[in-house]
């Protein structure tokens, strides 16, 4: 059975204090699941660096659809690797809907991840409207369609993930119901393929994430605002 992946979206949240706090308390532990930090750009070669000797990995939260260049204020794919980090998140529904990010310049960005073999983490999540109106499954599909590229192209499971994060359900502290995100789990396994793993996030928390991750189709977890707490963050990397 693939083991479990729990992803941290530290967001633009954390300082470094906060971030020695946090990994210094996870790096002592050893999961069975394969755990993850998303932490700001500052901070991820010192993130790095704290987590050297435990097999925790450090990603971005975000990277340049662009190579290296003259691109003021971006950080291309190859810098992340060069500091050591081993993903990165693209399509995060907060950078297409306060950045502007298209569903093509995501598909970029993810190919700008494999090119220097990094892992990606490829977010998809309809709005509330878009579930009210019966359009969600279509929203996601439309998102993951340029995804066959890609996968045309040898992008194989061991090379990207998705998480499904309903926008209703980031932050508000009303996580999708286990039928709402089997459901759509299972469409997405539909759409690409059953080795593809599929991650939920949206509100996942200590009391919530051993049921969630207990879902037949649910890969793992994708946790933003508890993956700043040492001991929520530990007890949803010991739920998986
Ligand atoms: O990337 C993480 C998701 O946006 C979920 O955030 O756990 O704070 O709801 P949340």
């Amino acid at each position: 059975m693939m083991r479990k992946q729990v992803v941290g979206n530290w967001k633009m949240n954390g300082s470094a204090a906060v971030m020695g706090e946090v990994l210094d308390q996870l790096s002592v532990e050893r999961f069975s699941a394969d755990v993850s930090v998303c932490v700001p750009a500052p901070y991820l070669s010192a993130a790095v660096d704290r987590l050297a000797a435990s097999p925790i990995r450090v990603g971005a939260q975000n990277v340049s659809e662009y190579g290296d260049g003259a691109y003021t204020g971006e950080v291309s794919a190859r810098m992340l690797k060069d500091v050591g980090c081993s993903l990165a998140i693209v399509g995060h529904s907060e950078r297409r809907r306060y950045f502007a990010e298209t569903d093509a310049a995501v598909i970029t960005k993810l190919a700008r991840l494999l090119e220097v073999g990094l892992f990606g983490v490829f977010c998809v999540g309809e709005t509330l409207a878009e579930r009210d109106s019966g359009g969600a499954e279509a929203r996601i599909e439309s998102q993951l369609a340029q995804l066959h590229t890609l996968m045309a192209r040898g992008a194989g499971a061991e090379r990207f993930c998705v998480a499904y994060e309903p926008v209703w359900a980031i932050g508000t502290g009303r996580a999708a119901s286990n039928e709402q995100i089997s459901s759509m789990h299972e469409f997405i396994k539909r759409c690409l393929g059953p080795a593809y793993a599929v991650l939920y996030g949206g509100s996942v928390k200590a009391s919530n994430a051993a049921d969630i991750m207990a879902l037949t189709a649910v890969d793992g977890v994708l946790v933003g605002g508890a993956s700043l707490d040492a001991r929520e963050f530990g007890a949803i990397c010991r739920a998986a």
